[in-house]
């Protein structure tokens, strides 16, 4: 137990959990120590700990057990109660301080409550948050107006000519899988029944609604929820042999993450994703890059996509994640051709472009787009790669293989990381998983290369740990 085991944590934590339990909650009551129930083991443990997990006694697990009756239970979370960022940093309620690898999974790539977007935040909410997509603002079309450009000037899909703003991740692909079944139902009205398949691959994350998760081919996700929307085919990435049976003239929509970030970042090779944009072009499939998780700058360019060959761009490109750095929203941007097949009232959202979400999001998205932070995002990834042959080095048999490009890094080990993830974040250093047996690296795009070294050192110190 935390406040009980560590005197310096007594001093400076318990007045913070207790002023931050009750900001949090009224209700609740902040649980008094009491060393009896203390174990020799537990207090030798956390001794030798910086930031031990919230015990049973303490003010994180009271709030956690008031509030749970009331959540419905879809995520299984560690012991720590989030209450502050700042930068690379998150503080718990019990005012432990964690550098943050994660960045609320690829989101906060400004880093966490970046000032200019928390004071841009604050005027938009004072002038005009919301008034629905039946009137005009001037915020959704300029961050629309703004993604194109970008996009166009990055290199990236030399045809992209509108955008549709929408809330989330998963709403940018249902948009992007709608998109696709209307424009086959347009462009051949008496194939229409037939050429509705949309191709995704194993290992592919595409999100939770219903269209979404139907191409998100992971038997836990979707068997609680069969049966699937009809139509949906699966293929294995960097199969170039098999794309002429798996994409047909049945296919409507292809969905491929350029770099499969919840897979356990697996890289779609440059030869297989030139070798699917011909094929769907063959077939009139409409390609969707989904770059909700490797996209805005995370690689080093805008797009992942970027850097490859016209004849391998994309006819939708789905963005969400750190297009608001934590604000929700997201984005499906089309090409000219799919935009003429979209008519009014096909498609919708209440939330989705409102001014506020659509304001953040501009200056979000100018400031991920500078050649200086995209340089950076490159020189940081090498940082990481370089504390990776470390770990390699010192722990032969642990890391089997490093994939990724800039600060999407995905480190393969030889066995179950929970451990390691564990014993990190209870030495101040929070990191996620993918995929099978995979840590994933999705830090802020801003963090600092010594900031970096440090999170690296005490990740070796956990890896240390568990080797006990
Ligand atoms: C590649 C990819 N697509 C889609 C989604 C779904 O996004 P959201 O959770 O915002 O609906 C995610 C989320 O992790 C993702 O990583």
């Amino acid at each position: 137990m935390a406040f009980r085991t560590s005197l310096r944590l007594v001093a400076a934590a318990r007045p913070a959990a207790a002023r931050s339990a009750r900001f949090y909650s009224q209700a609740t009551t902040v649980p008094t120590s009491s060393a009896s129930s203390v174990t020799a083991a537990q207090i030798k443990r956390d001794a030798a700990l910086s930031h031990p997990d919230p015990a049973e006694d303490s003010a994180s697990a009271a709030l956690v057990r008031e509030h749970a009756p009331y959540m419905v239970a879809t995520y299984a979370r560690p012991p720590p109660v989030f209450v502050k960022g700042e930068g690379s940093y998150l503080w718990d309620i019990e005012n432990k301080r964690y550098l943050d690898f994660t960045a609320g999974i690829a989101v906060n790539s400004l880093g966490h409550c970046d000032p200019e977007i928390a004071t841009l935040i604050a005027q938009q909410a004072k002038t005009l948050m919301h008034a629905s997509n039946l009137y005009y603002n001037p915020w959704t079309g300029t961050l629309s107006k703004l993604l194109i450009q970008q996009t166009l000037a990055s290199g990236g899909m030399h045809d992209a000519t509108a955008a549709f703003i929408c809330n989330s991740g998963s709403e940018a692909n249902e948009a992007a899988i709608k998109f696709a079944r209307k424009a086959a139902k347009v462009t051949s009205p008496s194939g229409s029944n037939t050429k509705h398949e949309i191709v995704s691959f194993h290992n592919a994350f595409h999100g939770r609604t219903m269209g979404s998760l139907s191409a998100t081919p992971n038997p836990k996700y979707q068997a609680p929820f069969a049966p699937l929307i009809p139509g949906c085919r699966v293929g294995t990435l960097n199969d170039t042999a098999a794309l002429p049976t798996l994409v047909t003239p049945q296919t409507c929509a292809v969905l491929v993450e350029p770099i499969q970030g919840e897979g356990g970042v697996q890289v779609a090779s440059d030869a297989f994703l030139t070798a699917l944009a011909r094929r769907c072009r063959e077939v009139g499939a409409v390609l969707i890059y989904d770059e909700i998780q490797c996209g805005l700058s995370r690689t080093g360019r805008l797009w992942a996509h970027a850097h490859l060959p016209r004849e391998a761009h994309p006819d939708v490109v789905t963005t969400a994640k750190a297009l608001g750095n934590g604000f929700p929203i997201g984005a499906t941007l089309v090409n000219g051709w799919v935009a003429e097949r979209i008519k009014v009232g096909d498609h919708g959202t209440t939330f989705g472009g409102n001014p506020l979400a659509c304001r953040v999001a501009v200056r979000i998205v100018e400031r991920l787009a500078e050649g200086g932070l995209q340089e950076g995002v490159v020189r940081k990834g090498e940082v990481f790669r370089e504390g990776f042959e470390r770990l390699r080095e010192r722990f032969p048999g642990l890391v089997e293989e490093v994939r990724g490009k800039g600060l999407i890094l995905g480190v393969q080990l030889s066995e179950d990381p929970a451990a390691i993830v564990k014993a990190a974040r209870e030495r101040g250093l929070l990191v996620i998983t993918a995929g099978t047996n995979t840590l994933r690296f999705v830090p802020s795009l801003v963090m600092s290369e010594e900031e970096i070294r440090e999170g690296l050192g005490i990740l070796e110190e956990a890896v240390a740990a568990t080797r006990k």
